[in-house]
């Protein structure tokens, strides 16, 4: 499936993993990076060939090892330098790339640069955002409203007060500090030079700040990401660069520069639209965005995704758009997280295969590289009691016992517990099973991402007029993909008479889809 004339990423299926929930090799009750390299072989047979792992960094883990203390070290309880070389070998040795989260906007408030600047005199001061009047680049929004009302925390040691996006643990660096830019492209390298294959760059339009702006995507942003995109080419070609900005659609290509910034950045704002038109029957609000969604510099990516790791994010959306996906996927005010809804794919959708499927498939057929998250393609439930986004975080459910397979600790001593309820807990939802089961969710997936076609990572695309609001009908080089979003039955023209996957049936241009049916047409 691979052509070479094309980037690596370009052809992709990506699955983004926490190394904590996924498989734990020692019994200590958090996963680490041998229990994932133990794992490879699974993915390999999933058929996914890259990786995205969360952070591996020491943290205190307060914000899922988004909270940094050493850029240079991996966190004890996941393994060493030793295990990480390993498992980029063995993945590699499988045809799987592997890239791991860099957060590059801020640092744990343990980290001894942190611990330092604090200090009064410190030469490391300004290595960091300070301020004596916190009402200092007011017009930037607060991210974390569910916890925090200032991006400025009051610091006693420093008598100051510092600039902070996320949490108030998490002080931003300050990026107007040579130093500072030096440091971190310096641990990019120490990283790459392991082998990595990519970095995706977290809570990437934040590392400016300067008055009168919100404090988004400034000029100088993307003047330092063009610096970092000259040493990959110099120093890593074919390393990938992945931006997270969750941005509105102008802002977002901007990371992309002339081809000369962000190699990939994930589509935010066409995932809630996924979500909103199974809601309402209606797949018009996806027709249009993608029709919208403008040409990206030549060698770019996107990179579309359903779900990830945090809240299901709301922050681009109209305030009658977030309206109807609050009403539609979180009835329950603990479903809700900051701007956005904290739950899993399969739970969201009610458990329904035919829509689990159908968004599958629209997201193998979308124009980009598709990133699933770990468990959704067995349909893992989350737990919404666990504070912040740990509830789609739980462990990753291997076996229908008790414990699900993935670590032999006492369960009192699981970092998360595995998800324990009827519809989703590992007696039902366990890839054990569902990889015994040709009929089983994890089945479909797997064939699901063994018929896509590469074009659908590479070939230009065009928004169809089937004739009917319900279905979306994109060309994709000389592929059709039809989705039916509504509970009813349809027939629509937009065939190509010949059959690649999917449930509905053609005949000349009209094609029959069943509820939340879908078609793959072209040359088989
Ligand atoms: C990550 C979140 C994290 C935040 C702050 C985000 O972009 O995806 O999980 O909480 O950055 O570090």
């Amino acid at each position: 499936m691979s052509d070479d004339s094309e980037p690596w990423y370009r052809t992709a299926v990506f699955y983004e993993v926490a190394v904590h929930s996924y498989a734990d090799s020692n019994g200590d009750g958090i996963g680490d990076l041998q229990g994932l390299t133990e794992r490879l072989a699974y993915l390999e047979w999933l058929g996914i060939t890259a990786i995205w792992i969360l952070p591996i960094f020491p943290s205190p883990m307060r914000d899922g090892g988004y909270d940094v203390s050493d850029y240079l070290g991996i966190r004890p309880e996941f393994g060493d330098f030793d295990d990480f070389r390993t498992l980029i070998e063995q993945a590699h040795r499988r045809g799987i790339r592997v890239i791991t989260d860099f957060i590059v906007n801020h640092t744990s408030n343990q980290h001894p640069w942190f611990q330092e600047a604090r200090l009064p005199g410190s030469r490391k001061r300004d290595w960091y955002v300070w301020t004596d009047d916190p009402s200092t680049y007011s017009e930037a929004r607060v991210i974390f409203v569910d916890t925090h009302t200032s991006n400025w925390a009051w610091d006693e040691v420093a008598g100051q007060y510092y600039w902070h996006r996320f949490f108030d643990h998490q002080p931003d660096l300050n990026y107007d500090n040579p130093a500072v830019r030096d440091a971190i492209a310096d641990a990019m390298r120490f990283w790459l030079d392991m082998g990595l294959d990519g970095l995706r760059l977290d809570a990437v339009p934040y590392l400016f700040e300067r008055e009168g702006t919100n404090c988004e995507n400034l000029p100088e942003t993307h003047a330092y990401l063009k610096e970092i995109r000259s040493m990959i080419d110099d120093e890593y070609p074919g390393v990938v660069l992945l931006a997270e900005a969750n941005q509105r659609p102008e802002d977002l290509l901007a990371y992309f520069g002339d081809g000369d910034e962000c190699h990939m950045a994930f589509n935010f704002p066409i995932m809630p639209l996924l979500f909103l038109a199974v809601a309402s029957d209606d797949a018009t609000v996806v027709a249009k965005e993608l029709a919208a969604t403008p040409d990206i510099p030549r060698g770019c990516q996107w990179s579309v995704f359903l779900r990830n790791h945090d809240e299901l994010t709301l922050e681009m959306v109209t305030s009658t758009q977030r309206a109807a996906l609050y009403d539609a996927y979180a009835p329950d005010p603990a479903m809700r997280k900051n701007v956005g809804i904290r739950r899993r794919l399969a739970p969201l959708l009610n458990g329904d295969r035919r829509k689990i499927e159908l968004l599958h498939a629209v997201l193998l057929s979308l124009p980009g590289s598709p990133v699933m998250y770990y468990g959704d393609e067995i349909g893992m439930g989350d737990d919404i009691v666990l504070p912040d986004r740990d509830g789609v975080r739980t462990p990753m459910q291997w076996n229908p016992t008790p414990s699900a397979g993935w670590s032999d600790a006492d369960p009192t001593h699981f970092y998360l517990p595995v998800v324990s309820d009827d519809a989703y807990g590992p007696n039902r939802v366990n890839v054990h099973d569902e990889r015994a089961d040709e009929h089983s969710l994890l089945s479909a997936v797997r064939n699901l991402i063994a018929m896509r076609p590469p074009a659908f990572g590479t070939a230009a695309f065009k928004v169809l007029n089937p004739g009917d609001p319900r279905v979306l009908a994109i060309a994709r080089g000389e592929f059709t993909v039809a989705a039916n979003f509504s509970s009813a039955p349809l027939t629509v023209r937009c065939g190509t008479d010949s059959y690649v996957a999917g449930n509905g049936t053609i005949k000349g241009n009209s094609v029959s889809l069943p509820p939340y049916g879908w078609l793959w047409m072209g040359p088989a």
